[in-house]
């Protein structure tokens, strides 16, 4: 039986992460280590109530002593690191919490997985086992928009501009900052220590249990409630969507059939504006619902986003090439299933959104 730790596994890419891995695999057993932060939610994870493969412990990927306590008393044989402070926006007026948790944090792990990894048989060697970073692909930086359909999507995707794992680093955001420091912090102890890691950079993820602080789940929940659609800008970002599930298969692929230090880009040439998002949310939510009064009269543009990255597009060449891993659930087919997951989980978007949730929407879009 193998011990995966997974950090940040009340999340929302964590949670599926931990209910995908215990389904599809019989002979694992997750540590699931969270600080419960706001966007960390038991909730997510109440289907797992009574399962012994999953251990949830409630710590701060900063706590050392904490950490190493728990890598004595579980032993494990993968860490998946997803823990971080995720959002953007948050990122702008709290950078701070960005550099700790996501940097600082990221740190405290490697030195604990390092310690209690090295073999003392005086090799100098792991092992066999793996620090998985979960990283973004954020940390290339933005490109630019070129000839374009509707949907924001590449007119010519044989010549459209791609981020590669070979792309320089060059990220804007304090969130993605933090991340871009993360990735070298992995890779040096990679390279200077020969821990075995690996890097995913994913594109943006959407599915059951995303915060209402990103896009797709706050314009669901604001559409449901006949709020105002904040869009940002001129709404002609682009963005590479993948649904979360994907994204943990590819997680899971890295692990098993990775080559040790190497990064993978995860996405799926799925590229959207947010507009055509929202577009889509709009009438998927209208039409799920019957109720025509959600309409694209709800749609209102607000001031940009400062820094705002114009285009992220992922080439996951790399990862289809060696490890077989391809998107699985089109667009079209993900949206739906993911309006219909918030439909029929209303009290966990009421949970989520009471209290603090409205003193954060109060503070971010009031008179923006
Ligand atoms: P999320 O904000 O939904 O979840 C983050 C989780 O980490 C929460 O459960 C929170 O409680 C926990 N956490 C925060 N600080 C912690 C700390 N100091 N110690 C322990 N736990 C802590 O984020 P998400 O969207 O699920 O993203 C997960 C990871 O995937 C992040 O590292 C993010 O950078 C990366 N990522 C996200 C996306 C995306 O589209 N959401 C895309 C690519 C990569
Ligand atoms: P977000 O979900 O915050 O992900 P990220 O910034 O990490 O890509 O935002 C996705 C896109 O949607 C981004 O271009 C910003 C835009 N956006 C809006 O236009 N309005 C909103 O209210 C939010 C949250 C995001």
């Amino acid at each position: 039986m193998k011990t995966y730790l997974v950090t940040g596994g009340a999340g929302f890419i964590g949670s599926n992460f931990v209910l995908y891995m215990l389904k599809e695999h019989d002979d694992i057993r997750i540590v699931n280590v969270d600080a419960l932060t706001y966007a960390g939610n038991l909730e997510n994870l109440s289907e797992l109530e009574g399962n012994e493969r999953h251990i949830f412990v409630q710590a701060d990927i900063r706590d050392r002593a904490a950490m190493e306590a728990l890598f004595a008393q579980y032993n494990p044989d993968y860490v998946v690191n997803f823990a971080a402070e995720s959002h953007v926006d948050r990122s702008i007026t709290d950078p701070g919490a960005f550099a700790s948790t996501n940097v600082m944090g990221t740190v405290t792990l490697l030195d604990s997985a390092r310690a209690a990894w090295a073999q003392d048989d005086g090799s100098g060697g792991f092992g066999e086992h793996r620090f998985l970073q979960v990283s973004t692909d954020e940390v290339y930086g933005t490109l630019e928009i070129g000839p374009s359909n509707a949907d924001g999507s590449p007119a010519d995707p044989a010549t459209a501009d791609f981020f590669r794992e070979t792309t320089p680093l060059s990220p804007h955001s304090p969130y993605s900052a933090s991340k871009a420091s993360a990735d070298f912090f992995v890779l040096a102890y990679g390279d200077t220590y020969g821990l075995p890691i690996n890097v995913t950079r994913c594109s943006n993820n959407y599915g059951p249990f995303q915060f209402p602080e990103k896009l797709i789940p706050l314009m669901i929940n604001n559409a449901l409630a006949h709020k105002a659609l904040p869009v940002y800008g001129d709404g002609l970002n682009v963005r590479d969507w993948l649904f979360v599930e994907d994204h943990c298969k590819a997680i899971d692929a890295v692990i098993s059939r990775g080559r040790v230090g190497e990064v993978y880009n995860v996405g799926g040439h799925n590229e959207r504006n947010n507009v055509f998002i929202v577009k889509k949310i709009v009438e998927e939510v209208s039409r799920a619902v019957g109720d025509e009064a959600i309409d694209e009269r709800l749609i209102t543009y607000v001031t940009d986003r400062a820094g705002h990255d114009r285009r992220y597009g992922i080439a996951p060449d790399k990862i289809r090439d060696e490890l077989g891993w391809e998107p699985e659930t089109r667009f079209e087919d993900g949206i739906v299933r993911t309006i219909e997951w918030y439909l029929a989980h209303s009290e966990w978007m009421e949970h989520v959104t009471s209290g603090a949730y409205q003193d954060y929407y109060e503070r971010m879009y009031s008179g923006r």
